[in-house]
């Protein structure tokens, strides 16, 4: 939430400091887009710029009035939290005399104690933003010790909440001043330059070496030289990593949007998620894990902390896990769990799921459950980010960089990491004799294909969304796995297509949903496998049910199954596959359904409006 961007380097004819800021932010900008704006430190001061809207209207502003040479500078994209997204809210924030800048990703909480004594003492706000009183506080700190750094010090103490800060003074050209409590802050390290971003995104084009910033740590860069210490000024070394992802990963490679190169890439997500889990026996190794496997024998409960989407891919994995392995699963949005004293111990595992590795909720949710002597799993997409560091294990998910803001690619590889973690636990806790585990990874090592194959016979779904662009409200039903598939759907169009959507169990209509459905409502129904005769017996019921109420159902279901076409208005084929590996190819049409029909519309659905990929605030 909100993109950070700091950057020290040459001004050079083929790249300038605004150049690799704008550059930055463009590739942050899924994370907040309410407005961006830059600072420059240049020979005559601070120079800045700030827009609303989208960063193309910052663009506009900078070739209208461009701003002189730099040496160092920073960027900022917005998601509004305090005051409305408009030109005066917009990052950077300066102080009174103009010679410091200021930007911000977080909650400064209390800001409100801090502007009352800032105003007291007469200085006038331009912003209704928590951001400025740092602007004015660092601006005060450093009359009094003429260093950047110091200053940072002094003011990270006064504040409370979540922040990321980064901040320029005129009168020290050569540098940018960072500091992170609860929000994210990457340092890159290059050649001549480096910098400083909300994830590794700010700067993949320009380096791959990067350097993990830890909890309540400041940083300094120059062109030349990065420092970092604690809140206290105490030196401390982090770590430095190769990031494995370039920059081409980050660009839509000829699809009209992310979110369509996305859906196309799953069937690599999955196939690279399972990559390389297996021992020279064949028996699965999850050498990542970090967790002692007595530990993991102990377990009797675990809970799956999540948001959003990733909450989904945790609910279709309960069905499995608890099926394999027979341990309890309970699936929990983080900041319910969070604030709801939940009953958790050392034999509880809690499992987060995350795509960004950054969600606040799921962050103080896994903190809550460490505090309560719990272990907690982390199934992340993101290396290096803070819940991956903060659990005690880490299975990562290799879907590459998700940019698109609703999630795609990332819900299948998670429910795919999901299952390797159950089936390891079953191989561990001996729930299931090897072969079995092996039955079950070759039923997943062959989605891959079967996605493909979903992918490749998409047309008649987007015809069928192209020609729903004005329905006002779209159901979705599904049983079993097929329940939370259905949540998924209807989560897709509602941030997509601005549609209103509802996703419930299938058995569950008879108890109220049922009274939404009238002549034409349109209703997906999400078929089970006839493999499984007495649950796809009563879905094919469900579809009788709406049908006879007016609806026009639209069915997803395995090839060849014959008994839904009397009751089906449109059929969206998916290949025949076991119960629990359904929910891989059974979201794929609904994925593509919202992704077409809120194309059809008009809208962006890469950025779609309010939304933001990383949600850094509680
Ligand atoms: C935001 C995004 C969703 C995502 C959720 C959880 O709300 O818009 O697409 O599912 O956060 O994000 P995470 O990074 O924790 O998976």
């Amino acid at each position: 939430m909100c993109g950070i961007v700091g950057y020290a380097g040459p001004q050079s004819p083929s790249s300038t400091p605004l150049e690799v800021l704008l550059e930055g932010l463009a590739r942050l900008e899924y994370r907040g887009y309410d407005s961006a704006g830059v600072a420059l430190v240049t020979p005559g001061g601070i120079a800045s710029a700030k827009r609303a809207g989208k960063l193309e209207n910052l663009r506009t502003a900078l070739a209208d009035d461009p701003l002189p040479d730099a040496t160092a500078g920073i960027g900022h994209t917005r998601w509004a939290t305090h005051g409305r997204p408009t030109d005066e809210n917009a990052h950077p924030h300066l102080s009174e005399d103009g010679r410091l800048a200021v930007i911000h990703n977080g909650i400064i909480e209390n800001f409100h104690a801090l502007k009352d004594e800032l105003l007291a003492e007469g200085v006038t706000f331009r912003s209704e933003t928590d951001t400025e009183v740092a602007a004015h506080l660092l601006s005060r700190a450093f009359a009094e010790t003429q260093n950047l750094t110091e200053a940072m010090r002094t003011v990270v103490a006064r504040l409370t909440g979540a922040f990321t800060l980064l901040a320029v003074e005129a009168g020290t050209p050569d540098r940018v001043v960072g500091a992170r409590r609860n929000s994210p802050l990457v340092v890159g390290l290059g050649e001549g330059e480096n910098f400083l971003g909300s994830d590794v995104a700010a700067f993949i084009s320009r380096t791959n070496r990067a350097l993990e910033l830890g909890q309540d740590q400041i940083v300094t860069i120059t062109a030349h030289s990065v420092e970092v210490t604690d809140f206290q000024g105490n030196p401390v070394e982090n770590t430095e990593y190769t990031v494995d992802w370039d920059a081409s990963a980050a660009v839509k490679g000829g699809y009209a949007t992310f979110m369509e190169k996305e859906i196309h890439e799953q069937p690599k997500a999955v196939a690279d998620t399972l990559l390389g889990r297996l021992d020279d026996q064949g028996r699965l190794e999850l050498d990542e894990l970090r967790l002692d496997t007595a530990v993991l024998k102990r377990i009797n409960k675990i809970i799956v902390v999540a948001c959003g989407t990733a909450a989904y891919a945790g609910h279709v994995a309960k069905y499995a896990i608890e099926h394999w392995c027979r341990i309890p699963v309970e699936v929990e949005l983080a900041h319910e769990f969070r604030y709801r004293d939940p009953v958790v111990n050392e034999q509880t595992l809690v499992v987060a799921v995350s795509q960004s590795g950054e969600t606040m909720d799921t962050l103080q949710a896994i903190r809550h459950a460490k505090d309560q002597d719990s272990k907690v799993l982390a199934i992340v997409n993101t290396h290096g980010s803070t819940i991956a560091r903060e659990a005690d294990a880490v299975l990562y998910t290799h879907a590459g960089p998700e940019v698109a803001v609703a999630s795609t690619k990332a819900f299948l590889a998670q429910i795919t990491a999901a299952y390797v973690l159950g089936l390891y636990l079953a191989q561990l806790r001996g729930n299931k004799y090897a072969e079995e585990v092996a039955g079950y990874l070759e039923e997943l090592a062959q989605l891959p294909e079967k996605i493909q194959q979903v992918l490749d016979g998409a047309d008649h779904i987007r015809e069928v969304a192209r020609s729903m662009k004005d329905v006002p409200s779209v159901l979705f039903l599904g049983r079993h796995v097929g329940y939370p598939v259905a949540m998924e759907g209807a989560l897709k169009l509602k941030e997509l297509a601005y549609i209103h959507a509802e996703g419930f169990a299938a058995g569950e209509l008879k108890h109220g949903p049922i009274a939404l459905v009238e002549e034409g409502t349109p209703v997906f129904m999400i078929v089970p496998t006839r493999r499984r005769p007495e649950l796809h017996a009563k879905v094919v019921s469900n579809i009788q049910e709406v049908r006879a109420r007016g609806a026009r159902t639209l069915v997803i279901a395995e090839e060849g199954d014959a008994d839904v076409e009397a009751f089906a208005d449109v059929v969206f084929r998916v290949p025949e596959t076991p119960t629990l590996m359904l929910p891989l190819l059974t979201v794929v049409p609904l994925q593509i359904f919202a992704c077409e029909l809120a194309g059809a519309k008009g809208l962006d659905v890469d950025q779609p409006r309010n939304l933001a990929k990383s949600v850094t605030v509680e």
